[in-house]
């Protein structure tokens, strides 16, 4: 086999060499792919060929009004990546370029399926996409907060409260992942919300979880709470209520509170914190808090776990918060008062049941 060096420290073979220059390749050029997804996503691309089922290079440019003909060979080139990618599906009749959707980009990308996870890469703008280039800035910085707060001066929450396009932004993205997980929670832990007759789901966006619960248990009263800027873009809904306020200072009562996706944006502290307040919340016997977050796997080669760190990456950017492994959980439980809790694992992330 051929050798790239003679020398014992890089005795890796050509191919080796090779083969790793194109992982790393890999990794620096990854936000080309997803640009190029967006921008496919912006210009309706997805709902263009889907809405033909097969649809040729010509007819897909005859639908871009303000994609100049010149401009024809760059829409082929980036419609190949994305096929690449596993977005597309592109074949050849007559010496025509023929595009199709696959099963992934149909159920997860078209904008008005109930899945569509296509607001997410609304996200994927300024201002959260600037912080990136202070992280070695920020770590080298004395300052309390996050990369957020280093790079605009103000908490996530703080500027989704002035900014009525960044908030619906935010609250559409956190809306699309809740209808995806919370398909999967009322399927698999249905137990968890048997016996229950009022929830409050803390922190709970513009209510889509909540709503999901209510619709699944018909018997049981659902709330979504969170701050008010949030609220007032909660949809008029008669299944659940919606109630406006600040969980650090007081919850409403209930059998139980649900958490999705909250205690991971707070430190230890602040958790314990609104943990206290859950408790207060809920009844001694009978009451339960239910947390839908990231249990931190300890299978460190599956790709879960690669996902798992790069939510607790963001975290660190956006947030105070992180993304916690069982023990670090346990502790925080604890610190709180719960004596007991129990996981149920969905998927990348796990429903955790804390009793009093
Ligand atoms: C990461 S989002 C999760 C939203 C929702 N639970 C979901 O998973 O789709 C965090 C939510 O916490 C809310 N929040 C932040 N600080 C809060 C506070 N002090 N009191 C109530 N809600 C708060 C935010 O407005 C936001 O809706």
């Amino acid at each position: 086999m051929a050798r790239a060096s003679s020398t014992e420290e890089e005795a890796v073979s050509a191919e080796e060499m090779l083969a790793a220059q194109a992982q790393v390749y890999n990794v620096v050029m990854g936000h080309i792919g997803t640009m190029c997804l967006k921008s496919a996503i912006e210009l309706n691309i997805l709902e263009i060929v889907h809405n033909a089922h097969v649809l040729s290079h010509s007819d897909l440019l005859s639908k871009l009004p303000n994609v100049p003909p010149w401009k024809s060979p760059f829409v082929h080139r980036i419609m190949r990546l994305l096929a690449q990618m596993g977005y597309f599906k592109i074949g050849n009749k007559d010496e025509e370029v023929l595009y199709s959707l696959t099963p992934l980009s149909k159920m997860f990308l078209l904008k008005n399926k109930p899945l569509s996870l296509s607001p997410y890469l609304g996200l994927l703008t300024p201002p959260w996409t600037n912080v990136w280039y202070s992280l070695s800035d920020w770590l080298q910085s004395d300052g309390k907060g996050c990369m957020f707060e280093f790079e605009h001066g103000k908490s996530t929450w703080d500027i989704a409260s002035h900014n009525p396009e960044l908030n619906s932004g935010f609250n559409e993205a956190m809306a699309a992942d809740s209808r995806v997980i919370m398909k999967a929670v009322v399927d698999q832990c249905s137990e968890a919300f048997k016996g229950l007759h009022t929830l409050v789901d803390v922190g709970g966006g513009t209510g889509t979880s909540a709503l999901a619960i209510a619709q699944a248990h018909p018997g049981l009263k659902c709330t979504v709470y969170d701050l008010p800027h949030v609220i007032a873009s909660v949809p008029p809904n008669s299944l659940i209520d919606a109630i406006s306020g600040n969980m650090f200072e007081s919850i409403p009562q209930a059998d139980a509170i649900f958490l999705k996706w909250i205690l991971h944006d707070w430190t230890d502290e602040d958790c314990v914190k609104i943990l206290k307040k859950c408790k207060d919340a809920i009844p001694n016997g009978g009451g339960k808090v239910i947390i839908v977050d990231f249990v931190l796997n300890d299978n460190k080669n599956s790709s879960e776990t690669f996902t798992q760190l790069l939510f607790d990456a963001s975290m660190m950017a956006y947030t105070d918060g992180k993304e916690r492994t069982e023990y670090e959980w346990k502790r925080i439980f604890l610190d709180a008062g719960f004596t007991d809790y129990k996981i149920t694992p969905i998927g990348l992330r796990s429903l955790i049941e804390v009793f009093p």
